[in-house]
């Protein structure tokens, strides 16, 4: 392929993504976003494995055979609830592939820059390495913290803002030793401790940052994959890669800022790890119950309904699991049909990933147009006469506005507990993921309906 042909189709990859972003802001157009993120996505590989930079098939072949059977295999079995997870684990990918793609730039004896553009290049290497390794740990330990194999409470090292700081400055110090090598061996020393000391702060990062603030890593690592893969862009000189990679990069730092401020977090204080979390109790979750609670059965809530003019369904991360998004959209036909307003109030980090419960809720058809944003909804609780908590936990938590001392303290939340019935859906008693009791359980308005979402609903609509 000419070096025009292949300018052309990274152009048309680039403007596709473009396009796939601006259709993934929308639900309604969130599918064709898709489509174009896909075909983009095809232009770009097969315009780089056409272009003159490839002189053997033979490696490139297998490798993508090896990739795209793994990544199906991947994509068909993982769970809705697993998403967030592989998506972390690709994030995790997308660093190493900097930081190998940095080392093979160094070592690479056909790469002769001279001067200042020996610099420039060395620079990038040692950005991309830099950017690299701290996505790779990251990614790693988010990966680990969402499983559940890493428990979700923040890690808080003794002076860790002053390790941090160490870090950094040593970083800094050793990019000038780099690049001042006289050769590549010597060279080698400063890159490969900058690995470690970057390897060591992801891993560090994402161990301090406490169970609720998980959305903004989450979004955060996005952003940073992007900007490793513009980092790689740079060492390999391809256009389309800083390009796509700027556009992941500034939209994943969009979407952190969108997270912190969901979260009333400072974006900052998150990413330095956990600032504002020295003086907080993460006991909570472990303390006494505090009162009575109330149980009701799935006929009584169903009872519940029918009597009631106006309904709140408030979605969370259990219903993801439960897999009751389906059964929850006939309740809500079978209510509307009897007149009764129905509208779904959604937290910005219900769920584990952005947009979950929304996504979940467009499988099941619901109509957009019932479905309200915390903001919008907040303040319609006090006039609602019954609200459904399925499967959420910490985002109908009133200790995040009562408890100074809790994990969550300032986090916006649902204020169901306004409204003159409330029915939370779960397993237990069990704290959901930020590990903090919750006291609406035990509020008098509230009914706790235990027992597995879809069963429970299941029930419910038999009742209706
Ligand atoms: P959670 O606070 O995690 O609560 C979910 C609740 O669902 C649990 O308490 C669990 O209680 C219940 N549950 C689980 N399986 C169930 C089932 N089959 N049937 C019925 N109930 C079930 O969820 P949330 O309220 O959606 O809040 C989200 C949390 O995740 C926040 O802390 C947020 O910061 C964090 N987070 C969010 C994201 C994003 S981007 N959205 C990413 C990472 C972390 P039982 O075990 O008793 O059933």
């Amino acid at each position: 392929m000419t070096e025009g042909l292949l300018s052309a189709a990274y152009i048309i990859a680039a403007i596709l993504f473009i396009l796939s972003l601006g259709g993934l802001s929308n639900q309604e157009s969130a599918r064709r976003g898709n489509v174009y993120g896909m075909i983009g996505m095809l232009i770009a590989v097969a315009a780089t494995v056409l272009s003159a930079q490839v002189s053997s098939y033979g490696v490139l072949s297998v490798a993508i055979v090896i990739g795209a059977i793994i990544g199906t295999v991947v994509a068909m079995k993982v769970e809705m609830t697993g998403m967030p997870q592989l998506i972390a684990m690709l994030h995790s990918f997308v660093g190493l592939a900097a930081m190998l793609v940095g080392f093979s730039s160094y070592l690479d004896p056909a790469s002769h820059f001279d001067g200042v553009e020996k610099t420039i290049h060395n620079v990038e290497i040692y950005l991309g390495i830099l950017i690299g390794a701290v996505t790779f740990t990251g990614s790693v330990i988010a990966f680990g913290k969402l499983q559940g194999i890493i428990g979700s409470k923040p890690l808080l090292l003794p002076a860790r803002h002053w390790l941090n700081l160490t870090l950094g400055l040593v970083s800094i110090w050793l990019v000038f030793e780099f690049i001042h090598a006289d050769s590549v061996a010597s060279g080698m020393i400063p890159l490969v401790i900058m690995m470690i000391i970057a390897l060591l702060f992801g891993i560090h990062m994402v161990m301090s940052i406490g169970g609720a603030d998980m959305p903004v890593v989450v979004s955060m690592l996005n952003s940073y994959s992007g900007w490793a893969a513009v980092a790689t862009g740079f060492m390999l000189s391809n256009d389309l890669l800083i390009i796509t990679g700027a556009l992941v990069g500034s939209s994943g730092a969009i979407l952190s800022y969108i997270m912190c401020r969901a979260m009333n977090r400072s974006f900052i204080s998150v990413i330095a790890g956990g600032f504002g979390t020295v003086a907080v109790s993460v006991t909570s979750g472990n303390e006494e119950v505090q009162g009575e609670v109330i149980r009701i059965t799935a006929e009584e809530t169903a009872q519940e309904f029918q009597d009631a003019k106006s309904v709140i369904i408030v979605p969370g991360y259990g219903m993801a699991v439960a897999q009751a998004q389906h059964l929850v959209s006939e309740i809500t036909k079978k209510l509307r049909d009897k007149n009764i307003t129905v509208r779904f109030g959604i937290h910005p980090v219900a769920g584990r990933l952005p947009g979950h419960m929304n996504v979940l809720l467009a499988e099941a058809k619901v109509p957009y147009d019932i479905v309200y944003e915390m903001d919008e909804l907040n303040d319609d609780f006090p006039e609602t006469d019954v609200v459904l908590v399925i499967g959420a936990n910490d985002i109908v938590n009133p200790g995040a506005q009562d408890d100074p001392s809790s994990p969550i303290a300032g986090m916006p939340v649902l204020e169901v507990w306004k409204a003159k019935k409330v029915i939370v859906m779960k397993r237990s008693m069990a704290a959901g993921y930020a590990g903090v009791d919750n006291p609406l359980f035990y509020k008098e308005n509230t009914g706790m309906l235990f027992g597995d979402a879809k069963e429970s609903v299941e029930t419910i609509l038999a009742n209706i």
